[in-house]
């Protein structure tokens, strides 16, 4: 009899869509009608709008159905899903749906392809290619391929990965650490979490590399408080790791040590500014550190250390696989390679798309996102978590590009976007970000931990029409204090938003002109 293979993704976010009800459903009935199959649990691609998506092998390629619900399983036995033929699920060939097609995925090869958890898969797809030529180089030679990849930092700082690793690799002492930040707080972000889940030998792979690069021999997950399932797959994936000799004494026969750890995280969105996780890895509140000195100097426990988030250290093993010039082709200006962004808020299609530098917001709001999932008018977007500007409709044509966003005071960061149709208000919004700020500041500087309140009750006072004329400069001159006083880039970046909304939609604050 023929087995039938077939794919139930088990990732969150399909999770809560309901994947693991239409799993028992599948095998119920699968089991019911005495048709044999094989299920595999994959990662979910990224659509979230078609979740849960069940796909079925066959000769032509993988077959997408979606989204599927446990009451549409037996109509879809009865029109032999398992054979991939047609069903009013359908979504035809997975690798043709536009989506995946208009993607380019390189740190997100494997991710809905493969069994998380599968060493098999892993290796069957590419997996440890990376470390092992990673193995065969000197020090020097991986760090100069990483950066010669241009590869910046994809957590929000865009600091070049390459001369990070350098100083570190240049800093004499015997002990040196690697933290991966997997803190991942920024609003409408979940790429850091969809690595993790759906292909956590990557980033391991990345953060042994790491190791070799600088001479680091342990390795720290300093992961977000809310992800119980990257915390339950991660810790699988690396026992399986060390049972197969690529974690652990010797790796891989070499001389080469590394030890990995999963530390859960402080449930404090300051905990994912670098400094304030050491202070919290270490067992302390999550105060910020005066820099410098910077953590590749003296990180956690005082010894050199490199932080990297998630994205870049998995980004580190196709950039050795396949050469640093493969990776930097990718991109325009100095932004190069690919960015996983994320689409969140009020859009039709909301998910992960994996694309190359370059692309722009109008592009990922429309063609990918298609349009507000109200049907309203996009009013605005928030770019880079909740520090981030809010972009009108007049910016939609700015290519995602480090540089380009930065002329318009705007920020890529994680590559989260958040969209916002025109029923919002934004004077709300921006009232948000100071009370987020005041929530969430360490409390270490005065620009930052008193502004924020103070901020909230000059929003308040030009809503209701006090004084508006020179609450706005109060407001402006505010806003400047903490761009230039504030310690860390909480303080630094509240403004952002909230001087965006003001010049932007300064109606929605009771102020007659259209723009300032
Ligand atoms: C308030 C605040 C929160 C941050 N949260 C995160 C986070 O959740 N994840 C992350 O990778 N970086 C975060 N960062 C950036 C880190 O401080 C740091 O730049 C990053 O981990 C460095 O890694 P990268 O060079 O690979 O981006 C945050 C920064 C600030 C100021
Ligand atoms: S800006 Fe805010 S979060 Fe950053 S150090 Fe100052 S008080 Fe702490």
């Amino acid at each position: 009899m023929t087995t039938h293979k077939i794919y139930i993704p088990r990732d969150s976010s399909a999770l809560s869509l309901g994947a693991e009800e239409v799993f028992k459903a599948i095998k119920a009935e699968a089991s019911n009608r005495k048709i044999e199959i094989e299920i595999i649990r994959n990662g979910s691609r990224g659509l979230f709008w078609l979740e849960t998506m069940v796909e079925v092998e066959t000769a032509r390629g993988r077959v997408a159905y979606g989204p599927v619900n446990p009451s549409d399983v037996p109509s879809m036995f009865d029109e032999e899903f398992f054979l991939g033929k047609d069903h009013s699920l359908s979504l035809g060939i997975t690798s043709e749906i536009a989506w995946l097609k208009n993607q380019e995925r390189l740190t997100y090869a494997r991710v809905g392809i493969t069994d998380p958890v599968s060493l098999v898969d892993y290796e069957a797809h590419d997996g440890f290619k990376g470390l092992r030529k990673a193995l065969k180089l000197t020090n020097q030679e991986i760090v100069d391929e990483v950066t010669d990849s241009g590869l910046r930092g994809r957590g929000g700082a865009a600091f070049p990965t390459g001369i990070k690793w350098q100083t570190v690799l240049n800093a004499p002492s015997e002990k040196k650490y690697i933290v991966c930040n997997a803190d991942e707080g920024d609003s409408g972000t979940f790429s850091d979490r969809m690595i993790m889940e759906n292909d956590p030998f990557v980033l391991i792979e990345g953060m042994i590399i790491a190791g070799l690069a600088v001479g680091a021999d342990h390795g720290y997950i300093y992961l977000r408080s809310e992800y119980p399932h990257a915390q339950a797959i991660l810790n699988e994936a690396i026992s399986i790791a060390e049972k197969n000799g690529f974690l652990g004494q010797n790796i891989l026969d070499s001389e080469f040590s590394f030890k990995l750890e999963v530390t859960r995280a402080a449930g404090a969105y300051i905990c994912g500014e670098e400094t304030s996780l050491l202070e919290s890895l270490e067992g302390k509140r999550g105060l910020v550190r005066y820099k410098p000195p910077l953590p590749a100097i003296e990180g956690l426990y005082g010894k050199p250390t490199v932080v990297n988030n998630v994205i870049s250290l998995a980004t580190i093993p196709i950039i050795l696989d396949k050469g640093s010039k493969f990776y930097a082709d990718f991109g325009m200006g100095r932004s190069k390679g690919t960015l996983p962004i994320q689409l969140a808020g009020n859009l039709k299609q909301t998910g992960l798309i994996e694309k190359a530098f370059g692309i722009t917001l109008r592009e990922l709001l429309y063609d990918f996102g298609g349009g507000s999932a109200t049907g309203k008018n996009i009013k605005a977007v928030q770019v880079g978590g909740p520090l981030g500007a809010f972009l009108p409709e007049h910016q939609f044509d700015t290519p995602l590009d480090y540089e380009k966003f930065s002329e318009i005071n705007a920020v890529v960061g994680h590559g989260g976007i958040v969209a916002f149709d025109d029923s919002i208000d934004m004077s709300k919004l921006a009232r948000y970000s100071f009370e987020f700020c005041a929530i969430e500041s360490c409390g270490k500087c005065t620009p930052c931990r008193i502004g924020s309140t103070r901020g909230m009750e000059v929003i308040d006072k030009i809503k209701d029409g006090i004084d508006q004329e020179k609450n706005v400069e109060v407001l402006k001159d505010l806003g400047e204090t903490m761009v230039h006083g504030s310690l860390c880039a909480m303080g630094g970046m509240t403004p952002f938003p909230v001087i965006s909304a003001l010049n932007f939609f300064p109606k929605d604050f009771g102020l007659e002109k259209t723009e300032t």
